[in-house]
């Protein structure tokens, strides 16, 4: 990464103003139900805390569109991150003017403030310059911890970065040098895996893992397309008809580096309860609906994950949030976490996957990035890491 880092900076007397994506699952009470993107924050809070800078912490949590939401409040994370760290997390009730300026200049060397909620203003999000301004006046070095908004040029994670010093915190460097590296730099062979329900979402990183890898295993919703695009019998199966033609060329271009499911679990609704069964994807009857890979599909995933050096995974092979059409998702997670490649998961469903499947610590690298690592796999530059300052 050729961004400079916390590491560049003389921290002591220094207020840091620091972006993270504390953006985390709440359930119905505003518990956190996976902490995982605050722990992973810890490192760089540490660091500033030891090296007697004034923590100034910001986050969006959900998307409160310009609005006060008393349930989006960033106070659960406020206590989470407080017991993490062992120390208190002084939560301030706005995230910009005189009261918050009052309290950071009140505050002393490692002290950690956490402001409110940055969406709750409209000029967040339209990456306002006076908010970008007010927001600056929170700090004299602004850091960018927040990989997992990394793709949203917001007053917090792009326009502040004009107006202070601004470098990457620990977790962004980690996110960007094990992507960076296995989209540059793999070990080979480099194995790509990609599912999710919709391909229109995803032609870009098709395209450029195409271009990057050695295989691109396919799985999810997205599948459907390339069969419709083969001439194959779907049934009901969810099919984006607009980008059937893009998926025809894809398919006339990948050669066998592209590999589809070879069978898959049909059900005859959408339904955990529904009737469901194992058949060829050349088999798929009018009536009903693909919503996993099948056991064929997971051996021969599995075979080429093994003789991989470098895997990449995003996106689901199925509705994996229903256990009959689970085991496709499941099966690629055993694959990958038994593998002794480099492994690397973005972020959102596949990660929740590997969670829930009790893998992630056989994983080298999971994202806490869902669309950002996205955006980044498919080889857009990312405007919360072009705003930080090269290294000299
Ligand atoms: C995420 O969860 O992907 C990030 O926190 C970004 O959130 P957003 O999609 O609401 O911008």
């Amino acid at each position: 990464m050729n961004k400079k880092t916390v590491q560049d900076i003389d921290w002591s007397g220094k207020r840091a103003l620091v972006r993270c994506d504390f953006n985390v699952p709440l359930d119905e009470s505003q518990r956190i139900t996976d902490d995982r993107r605050i722990t992973e924050a810890l490192p760089t809070i540490r660091y500033l805390v030891d090296h007697g800078a004034v923590v100034v912490l910001c986050s969006h949590l959900g998307r409160p569109k310009g609005a006060v939401s008393d349930k989006l409040r960033l106070t659960p994370v406020a206590e989470r991150l407080g017991k993490l760290l062992g120390k208190s997390v002084h939560k301030l009730d706005d995230s910009i003017g005189p009261d918050v300026e009052a309290a950071v200049r009140g505050a002393k060397p490692g002290d950690v403030l956490l402001l409110e909620n940055l969406r709750f203003y409209a000029q967040e999000e339209k990456n306002d310059p006076a908010h970008a301004e007010a927001l600056a006046r929170l700090g004299d070095v602004y850091v960018n911890d927040a990989f997992g908004a990394a793709h949203r040029a917001h007053a917090s994670t792009a326009g502040v970065a004009a107006h202070l010093p601004a470098v990457a915190g620990f977790l962004m460097q980690k996110e960007l040098d094990f992507l960076g590296a296995a989209l540059e730099n793999p070990e080979r062979p480099f194995v790509a895996i990609l599912g999710g329900a919709k391909i229109s979402d995803k032609i870009g990183v098709v395209e450029n893992l195409l271009a990057k890898a050695d295989s691109l295993l396919i799985g999810g919703g997205m599948a459907n397309t390339f069969f419709q695009a083969q001439g194959l019998e779907v049934g009901d199966s969810l099919v984006e008809a607009d980008a059937v033609d893009t998926a025809k060329q894809i398919l006339g271009r990948a050669g066998d580096k592209l590999v589809l499911p070879i069978d898959a679990v049909v059900a005859d609704r959408f339904a955990a309860d529904a009737e469901h069964k194992v058949v060829d994807v050349d088999q798929v009857q009018p009536g009903w609906r693909i919503l996993d890979i099948g056991p064929n599909t997971v051996d021969l995933y599995e075979d080429r994950i093994a003789k991989a050096k470098t895997v990449v995974w995003n996106g689901p092979m199925g509705v994996f949030e229903m256990d009959p059409f689970a085991e496709g998702t499941f099966g690629v997670a055993r694959a990958v976490a038994r593998s002794s490649a480099t492994s690397i998961i973005g972020g959102g469903d596949s990660a929740a996957a590997v969670e829930k499947a009790g893998l992630a610590d056989d994983i080298t690298h999971i994202s806490t990035g869902g669309g950002a690592s996205l955006e980044f796999l498919e080889g857009k530059e990312l405007p919360g890491v072009a705003a930080l300052d090269d290294k000299e």
